[in-house]
Formats: C-alpha cells, sequence, structure tokens
C-alpha cells in the first residue's frame, strides 16, 4: 500500500491537488481536452469565475455537457491548437491538458505532438502571471512517448527567470503517466 504522502499521489490526485491550489472565485480555467468531462467536473466544482471546455470529438462535446449540466461551463467544439487565438493575453488562470486518447474510445484519435506544442506554446502568452499549465502525459503508447519527450525538452528550455517547470513521475514504474506542472513568475 503506499504510504499518505503527496508525492506519492497519482498524477491524478496530483493534478488536483495543485488545481485546488490555484482555482478561486476569480479564475478562468480552460480544459483544452474535455473528453468524458471528468477533469471538467472536478474543475467546476471549484467554481472558478469562467470555466471553458474544448474538445475535438463531437462525442467528447456531448458527455461533457451532460457532466457539468449543474454548472456554468461553455463546453466547445475546438481544436485546442488554435483555441488560444480566441483568448486575451494574460487572461487565463489554468489551462489543464490530459493528454493522449480518451479511456474507451478510439486509441486513434489520441492528442499529437505537434499540435500540442503548438497550442503550449500559445497558452503561455495567454496566462495571467501566477497563472499555470497543467499537463498530464501517458508515455505507455507510442505517440504519448513521443509527445512527452518534445514536452519535456520544450519546457526544459523555458526561461527561468519567466517559469517554473515541475515534473513528477514515478521512476521504477515503466511508462507510468506523469505530470507537468508550469507556472508563470509573478
Ligand atoms: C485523455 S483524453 C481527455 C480526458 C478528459 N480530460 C476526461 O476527464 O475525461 C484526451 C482528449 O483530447 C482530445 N483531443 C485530441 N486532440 C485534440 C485537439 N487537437 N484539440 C482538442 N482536443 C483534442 C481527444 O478527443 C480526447 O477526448
Amino acid at each position: 500500500m503506499r504510504p499518505r504522502f503527496t508525492p506519492f499521489s497519482s498524477h491524478l490526485e496530483l493534478a488536483e491537488r495543485y488545481w485546488s491550489e490555484i482555482i478561486n472565485s476569480n479564475s478562468f480555467v480552460v480544459d483544452m481536452t474535455a473528453g468524458n468531462g471528468h477533469d471538467t467536473l472536478k474543475l467546476a466544482q471549484r467554481k472558478p469565475a469562467r470555466l471553458v471546455a474544448i474538445d475535438i470529438q463531437p462525442s467528447s462535446i456531448e458527455k461533457t455537457k451532460e457532466k457539468v449540466k449543474d454548472f456554468p461551463a461553455e463546453v466547445l467544439i475546438r481544436d485546442h491548437s488554435l483555441y488560444p487565438d480566441e483568448l486575451d493575453d494574460e487572461t487565463v488562470t489554468l489551462a489543464v491538458y490530459n493528454l493522449g486518447y480518451l479511456p474507451g474510445g478510439d486509441k486513434t484519435l489520441t492528442t499529437l505532438t505537434k499540435t500540442t506544442l503548438i497550442s503550449l506554446n500559445k497558452m503561455l502568452d495567454k496566462l495571467q502571471k501566477g497563472g499555470a499549465l497543467s499537463i498530464m502525459c501517458y508515455p505507455g503508447h507510442e505517440e504519448g512517448a513521443l509527445e512527452e519527450n518534445a514536452i519535456l525538452e520544450w519546457a526544459s528550455q523555458l526561461s527561468k527567470e519567466k517559469w517554473m517547470v515541475v515534473h513528477t513521475r514515478f521512476m521504477n514504474r515503466k511508462d507510468s503517466p506523469s505530470y507537468l506542472w508550469i507556472a508563470k513568475a509573478l
């Protein structure tokens, strides 16, 4: 059994803990991979001022809308490599990326290294000071491993004056999901 110690949390538990530290009633939160809406619901329950959830799959939009029907969330069909263009600079408190393919869905509809990096890069400008990117990576499938490598390479080169970058993974579990938190300096 795992001891109750924050660094030993799963990537999903860790994400929720970090979200709880940053979201308040003034926050603008964007779920960039709505999927089945599980993350969107957890974000909505924290009652940010504004919550937008996007996905490219129509079925994900329907599922997410149903999940958050009791909350004032906007659920939109969008490509996350383009969506940041609709946002003003320095307005987003938290942008959440739960990468890979939808569990139980079409595994070919996975997030892709190229478009994920375009989206992440664009979101840097959209974050408020103190705002953050929350990124869950899944290196257990081919595109997921490429995507994680490329994101870690990109993130490790961000200016240390402007960005704080933390990466967590279970080192002794092959292909375990990993969690990346990138925060903009104040
Ligand atoms: C791992 S799932 C997300 C799980 C979800 N957060 C949840 O709680 O159920 C990844 C999602 O990313 C979506 N996706 C893939 N490429 C995308 C893109 N370019 N723009 C927006 N969504 C994308 C997929 O359709 C899929 O639903």
